[in-house]
């Protein structure tokens, strides 16, 4: 069979534990795959530097959009980040190149999702983004295929790793904050900016995907209600933890009959509460759909294998010749949205 050939944008921690899984699990990919999976190509900032991975006889690009336009490239995966710059600029060109585009980046859907669909469609190609939604756990597949017969009212949880092991160790080890967040960078869960995790943005941008494709709903970035945790102390968590809770940076996105609320903020959980008990890196994900009731997925919500995890099974959906349109449905097919404000 002939194989899947993949560009890689973007050799960080990602990209480099891609790269890691896709030779160690050769063997079971190509009989999952029915086809061998790949790498042709590889763009990134740093040719030279030590990732733990060969380079040798991959086509190489100091301009990423280079590998939308290479023959021997089937799949794009970009991998590079941030809503706008090289990221967007490759998307666009592997769209309109018509080549599958494989992506974790979630700022670049939550705030351009709604456009590149549309292109998507028009040029007949699929955007596949496991991995820009909590990590290893498969959440876009449970929502797209696993509740596609329901009605979903409500998506919420925990989707921030970084936050979510500061608060958990800062608990543990009544350690302070920034001597935490080191360690979550050096464990490759932090995002290259760090405020993106402190102040809740990044994951007001999975709470707006998340959104999007629950409520088949297009969704204004710009409404989602955003606090992050910069402001919570040890002392803050010791209380929480004498009146029986336990501090937890939420996005919770509900459908009302008044519209769709979306916001991020940290919340006291009472320790009872399933969501109470997800510590460390982990995320979770709770959704309620009118038939099969609460659903609750806890994982891995980032790091270089649960990330990697879900880029290749997106790999391996395409490889198997599964296309699924952008949002679960046509682009064309999405409500506009009438957001409620915080306030009302
Ligand atoms: N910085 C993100 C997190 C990475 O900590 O959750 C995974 O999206």
């Amino acid at each position: 069979m002939k194989p899947l050939k993949v560009g890689i944008a973007g050799l960080g921690t990602v990209g480099a534990g891609v790269m890691k899984l896709l030779a160690a699990q050769a063997d079971l990919i190509a009989a999952r795959a029915g086809r061998p999976v790949v790498v042709t190509a590889v763009s990134a900032r740093d040719r030279n530097r030590d990732r733990g991975v060969k380079l040798d006889g991959l086509n190489w690009y100091d301009d990423a959009v280079g590998l939308a336009h290479d023959p021997a490239v089937d799949v794009v995966v970009e991998l590079i980040g941030g809503a706008e710059g090289k990221a967007k600029a490759l998307a666009e060109a592997a769209i309109a190149a018509g080549k599958t585009l494989v992506t974790a980046n979630k700022a670049l859907l939550a705030v351009h999702g709604v456009a590149l669909a549309k292109a998507a469609e028009a040029n007949n190609v699929t955007i596949a983004y496991e991995a820009a939604v909590a990590g290893g756990i498969p959440v876009i597949k449970a929502l797209r295929e696993g509740m596609a017969a329901n009605q979903v009212s409500r998506v919420a949880g925990i989707l921030n790793g970084t936050c979510n092991y500061i608060l958990t160790v800062m608990r543990e080890e009544g350690r302070d904050f920034a001597d935490v967040l080191a360690d979550a960078q050096r464990l490759g869960y932090a995002e290259a900016d760090p405020s993106f995790d402190l102040d809740g943005v990044d994951a007001a941008h999975k709470l707006a995907i998340l959104a999007g494709l629950a409520f088949g709903a297009r969704i204004d970035f710009s409404s989602v209600h955003i606090e992050g945790i910069r402001r919570i102390s040890g002392i803050d968590i010791a209380f929480a933890q004498e009146l029986g809770y336990r501090i937890k940076l939420l996005g919770i996105a509900e459908k009302t009959e008044a519209g769709i609320s979306l916001r991020v903020h940290p919340a006291m959980v009472p320790m009872e509460q399933p969501i109470a008990t997800i510590d460390g890196v982990f995320n979770a994900v709770l959704m309620d759909g009118d038939f099969a009731g609460p659903v609750l997925l806890r994982g891995r919500g980032a790091g270089e294998g649960p990330t990697a995890s879900a880029v290749v099974a997106d790999l391996i959906d395409f490889a198997r010749g599964i296309h699924v349109p952008v949002w679960g449905m046509a682009e064309s097919a999405l409500e506009e949205a009438r957001l409620v404000p915080m306030s009302e």
